[in-house]
């Protein structure tokens, strides 16, 4: 049966600083965020009630839109006030959280240096991205024909929706041939990401991961290298050859809607979840859980 289409469901979206009924959170036809592609946007989960390294994820809203060059009119910290509020009044536990900014209106061509700003953040309760049989064994990656773009052809490090359309592509043409999701090279053919998540590798009980400085540097990313060091493991940020791929045992993607995800298969290259994969989706689990204050 197919879910209740998203702009149908029951509730409120905080839009512009409000909040209003989620039916009633409308864009008009012409808005160049639509137009032009001038919208940026974040991912983030709440656990317990608590979106993890929340202000994190404001913060690069707020340098998305930067690299855009457009200014969010509300701080980090008004944007966790309004997170907060909005999965009290859905009376959310467990959520992904989804703010997005974009340019409004008043003008409708390339440039649109005065158009308004506007801010919306919704929340739906969403346990994995990918299905939790599919998890456990080991997800199944096709090699997507697009590669990630050039920093110097697309604001590669803001997490802005224009990038997306290669990464939906993609992801539709991995979905057609029964894989779960598609890894992309880099404009120079080196492993990159996911078209939503991160990449890391395991040989020899030590882990490989391409260097993010080309693609999103993920905040799951950079909590996962610091979990496998606590784990006293090395992590390697090199570029990564796809015919390496056939030297790594392990291999597991990471993202705030994919967690950590352990995979099976990358087009010709295989791997099986072990040790080092499992021991990082308990810690991630265990880090995502929000922490008490000590008690008095
Ligand atoms: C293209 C892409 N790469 C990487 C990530 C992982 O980023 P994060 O761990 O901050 O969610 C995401 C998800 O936001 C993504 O969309």
């Amino acid at each position: 049966m197919m879910a209740l289409p998203f702009d149908q469901r029951e509730g409120v979206i905080w839009f512009d600083g409000e909040f209003v009924d989620w039916k009633d959170a409308k864009v008009h036809v012409l808005t160049h965020g639509l137009h032009y592609g001038s919208c940026v946007f974040e991912g983030q989960r709440a656990y317990g009630g608590v979106v993890f390294k929340q202000r994190e994820h404001h913060e690069r809203l707020r340098t998305s839109a930067e690299i855009l060059g457009f200014e969010l009119p509300y701080s980090a910290a008004e944007l966790d006030a309004a997170c907060e509020e909005l999965l009290r009044r859905m009376n959310f536990v467990d959520a992904y959280v989804r703010p997005v900014a974009w340019r409004g209106s008043e003008m409708m061509g390339v440039s649109a240096q005065n158009n308004t700003i506007h801010v919306a953040i919704a929340a739906w309760e969403w346990p994995s991205y990918f299905s939790p049989e599919e998890r456990a064994k080991g997800i199944r990656l096709d090699i997507a024909e697009y590669r990630r773009p050039d920093p110097r052809t697309a604001p590669s490090k803001s997490k802005a929706a224009g990038l997306y359309m290669i990464c939906t592509i993609s992801k539709h043409a991995a979905e057609r041939k029964g894989y779960a999701d598609a890894l992309m090279w880099d404009y120079e053919g080196y492993v990159a990401e996911a078209t939503g998540a991160n990449v890391f590798f395991v040989e020899g009980g030590k882990i490989h991961t391409p260097l993010a400085d080309r693609f999103l540097d993920g905040i799951t990313r950079r909590t996962v290298i610091d979990l496998a060091k606590r784990r006293g493991l090395e992590v390697i940020e090199r570029r990564i050859k796809p015919e390496e791929l056939a030297g790594f045992s392990e291999c597991f993607l990471t993202g705030t809607a994919a967690e950590v995800t352990p995979v099976s298969e990358i087009g010709p290259y295989t791997f099986k979840p072990a040790e080092i994969t499992l021991g990082l989706m308990t810690d991630y689990f265990a880090e995502v859980q929000p922490k008490r204050a000590a008690a008095e």
